[in-house]
């Protein structure tokens, strides 16, 4: 796959998409986003690939939406412009595969809430993190207001949102923004480690396991539970589950396919 912004490699189970605008921060145009959301659409129907990470090229993961584009907008325009983030943002979080944010520096506006929309975040200790919009006169447009009080609860993602302020990445662990911590030249090693152990499970039910969280985390308790036992019994029609379940008993490691 070849973009203007992304850089895409692939490598074996794994899938890593670093954008790449490293001049502007890898702040997120719209070519940007509708090149992500071409990308993330070819990777959906990769079914070789079983875990992603998403980085960005240089000192910033994202350092927002490109406030340079965003500057003449209209209200119109300003709401397409939120839908399409919003498009491709809330694919990211759907998709089957589990997606890995490994956030090598700013993470703000846009950049904290494409982070957010990951499903395991992994930050560099120079990382930043923020909601910087009210200080431009907006609001967040890319699901800040929504997925930030979710992640990290209602009062800090108020104190964030409404102060602007940035955090660092030991600060972003502590308030559960981020799962953990690392040295920048050990961040990338340190996602494909997390990539493997995930990708050694049975991919299947890693991703019914996604679909579960997420989609049951909309619903109430009850349905959600019959969500659960909905996707836990087809695993039971699956290869994977014959697999898994054969390794434990004649004691060995299981080769899932
Ligand atoms: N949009 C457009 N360009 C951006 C940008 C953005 N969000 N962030 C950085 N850049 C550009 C700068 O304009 C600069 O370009 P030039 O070299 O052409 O002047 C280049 O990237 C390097 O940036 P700085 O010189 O500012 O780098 P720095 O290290 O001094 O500062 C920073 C880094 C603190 C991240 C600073 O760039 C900054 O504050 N950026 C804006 C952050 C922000 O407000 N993000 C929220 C955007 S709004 C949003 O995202 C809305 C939404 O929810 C959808």
């Amino acid at each position: 796959m070849e973009f203007n912004n992304l850089i895409y490699q692939k490598q074996g189970e794994i899938a890593v998409l670093s954008i790449n605008r490293p001049k502007a921060l890898n702040a997120l145009n719209e070519e940007l986003l509708q090149e992500l959301n071409i990308a993330i659409d070819k990777i959906c129907v990769d079914k070789e690939i079983n875990v992603l990470i998403l980085t960005g090229e240089g000192k910033s993961f994202v350092a927002g939406a490109d406030i340079t584009q965003m500057q003449k907008k209209t209200s119109d325009e300003a709401r397409n412009f939120a839908e399409l983030g919003m498009k491709v943002f809330r694919k990211i979080e759907l998709m089957d595969t589990p997606v890995i944010a490994a956030v090598n520096g700013f993470a703000l506006g846009g950049g904290c809430e494409l982070a957010l929309a990951c499903d395991i975040r992994l930050a560099s200790s120079k990382a930043k993190f923020g909601q910087p919009e009210v200080g431009l006169g907006i609001t967040p447009g890319f699901g800040g207001t929504q997925r930030l009080p979710r992640i990290i609860g209602e009062a800090k993602a108020k104190e964030l949102i409404f102060t602007g302020s940035m955090v660092d990445a030991e600060t972003a662990k502590n308030i559960g923004l981020v799962n953990n911590v690392f040295e920048p030249d050990t961040l990338l090693d340190e996602a494909f480690k997390l990539a493997k152990k995930i990708a050694a499970n049975g991919s299947l039910s890693v991703k019914y396991s996604k679909a579960a969280i997420n989609k049951g985390l909309q619903m109430d308790l009850d349905s959600a539970m019959e969500l659960e036992k909905d996707l836990f019994a087809l695993c039971f029609a699956s290869e994977q589950q014959k697999e898994g379940m054969a390794a434990f008993v004649e004691k060995r490691k299981p080769n899932f396919k």
